[in-house]
């Protein structure tokens, strides 16, 4: 038998194992049964004008009716605000942990200095704070937040330790787009979960959920489970933002209809591109915009297995949100811009040093073994496990760079601090619309060619990460580190 026939006979029997008593009858009623409700979004936190707080707390929430989940948040008991930013500005940051373990605030997606940046050598102690100043220099973009202690992350992002981040400036400003917060323009922040009987939110993966991925009974938007977003009868702007453990969800319209994709992680297109469905890989994030000309809308996800068939395919399809026009409000945008304004449409030249990181689960069979016998699995990048203290490369602030990232074993989201980057080839193929322009993760089918922009600097001697955005996989072990020299 070779490794990977040894890995798929090992997987039938641990993915009864692990999986038995989660998908029962229950958990089905409870995610039938919720009435839908309209959309809630996160409140507003303006960082454009003055200073940013943010204080993880613990709570209590009720997902999908039943019983309350324990939860956490920043400043409130699940999630947190949606930061706006400005560029141009250097917003001071203060960030409180009011909550019983260690935490960090990373800005996923913008590139400042690496103390500001918050990966997991920023460790903020139980009732310790930290301030930083946030120098945001970058285009208009949807980004997020979330904690991102080593060992921890997958848990802590799950109960809420995240939000989102809009960034503005001036030359999106220019373009007539729905921008009105709450009326059409709606942050939707995903997150896959797990029910047991009462309808409370577990997370207890076992080992086939570390090795091939976590996934949920239902995908909630912002805590919600199919809610309704009311809108005046034009175009709707959403930005998604997958902040799932680890499921890439497969979105389209239930009509058909296409979807206008306007921005990626980095920014806006040079153009929309109508596309019948878009794959959002965990820590990705996109801007569509949706036409309710035609009358109510639903967007539906699919949860794609992301083990390339070895799980047997995508789950079915679920609505996750309903868009009803509200014809008692004007829309302030019907047409569908003709160029957005970005600098990304110019490819960066795939010269400069490069890099080939290879993403693995390890000994396969081996972390099976070590799962049954209560350990924890291995993961690497270029066989080595991440330690805190061992910088993997070193490189200038400026640099262009050709990286090749191969994800061994199934899909793996790769994702960098500090950097940007265009995806030249993904699995032996031009990118997909949604992996146009400048991008910070991206879902690696085989092997990807990324031309790597180097943007920010390291400072108080801390590195930078990437590391395989599946927060599973980041736990065990598939991150490494770089520095930066100015
Ligand atoms: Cu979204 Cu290193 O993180
Ligand atoms: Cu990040
Ligand atoms: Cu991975």
């Amino acid at each position: 038998m070779n490794r990977r026939e040894l890995l798929v006979s090992g997987s039938s029997l641990l993915a009864w194992l692990a999986t038995s008593g989660l998908a029962s009858a229950a958990n089905a009623e409870v995610v039938a049964g919720k009435m839908e409700e309209d959309i809630r979004l996160p409140p507003l936190l303006d960082g454009r004008t003055g200073p940013i707080r943010l204080e993880a707390k613990a709570g209590a929430t009720v997902f999908a009716g039943g019983a309350p989940s324990s939860t956490m948040g920043f400043n409130q008991s699940y999630l947190g605000p949606t930061v706006l930013l400005r560029r141009g500005t250097i917003p001071p940051v203060r960030v409180e942990n009011g909550v019983d373990v260690p935490i960090t605030l990373h800005w996923h997606g913008l590139t400042v200095p690496s103390s500001a940046d918050g990966g997991p050598g920023t460790e903020i102690a139980p009732g310790a704070g930290r301030d930083v100043e946030l120098p945001i220099r970058q285009p208009a973009a949807t980004h997020w937040y979330h904690t991102h202690v080593h060992g921890r992350t997958a848990p802590d992002v799950y109960a809420g330790l995240a939000g989102a981040v809009i960034l503005q400036d001036d030359d999106e400003a220019g373009i007539e787009l729905p921008r009105t917060y709450g009326v059409d323009d709606f942050v939707l922040i995903l997150q896959d979960k797990r029910f047991d009987g009462s309808g409370r939110a577990v997370y207890e993966p076992g080992i086939m959920d570390i090795m091939h991925g976590f996934r949920g009974d239902a995908v909630l938007v912002n805590g919600q489970l199919r809610p309704i977003a009311k809108a005046p009868r034009g175009l709707v702007r959403l930005r998604l933002i997958n902040a799932a453990t680890s499921s890439p969800f497969d979105l389209s319209l239930e009509s058909g209809r296409p979807l206008v994709l306007i921005g990626v992680d980095q920014g806006l297109l040079d153009a929309p591109i109508e596309v019948d469905r878009v794959l959002l890989a965990p820590g990705e994030r996109i801007e569509l915009l949706v036409d309710l000309g035609q009358g109510e809308e639903r967007l539906m996800a699919a949860s794609q297995s992301s083990s390339m068939g070895m799980m047997g395919g995508n789950a079915g399809s679920a609505v996750l949100l309903t868009l009803a026009p509200d014809d008692g409000r004007e829309a302030a945008v019907t047409s569908i811009p003709q160029r957005l304004p970005t600098s990304s449409a110019v490819a960066i030249a795939a010269t400069g040093t490069r890099r080939r990181f290879v993403l693995d689960e390890g000994m396969g069979p081996m972390n099976m073994v070590r799962g049954l016998v209560g350990g924890s699995p291995v993961m690497t990048i270029n066989s080595k496990r991440y330690e805190i203290d061992r910088i993997d490369f070193s490189t200038p602030v400026g640099a262009k760079e050709h990286w090749t990232i191969a994800a061994n074993q199934m899909a793996h989201p790769f994702h960098v601090h500090g950097a940007k980057f265009q995806v030249l080839k993904n699995g032996g193929r031009e990118p997909r619309p949604e992996e146009r322009g400048w991008k910070d993760t991206v879902l690696v089918n085989g092997e990807a060619e990324l031309a790597v922009s180097i943007d920010a600097e390291t400072s108080e001697g801390l590195p930078f990460v990437f590391h395989c955005h599946i927060l599973e996989h980041e736990d065990a072990g598939m991150m490494g580190q770089f520095t930066t020299q100015v």
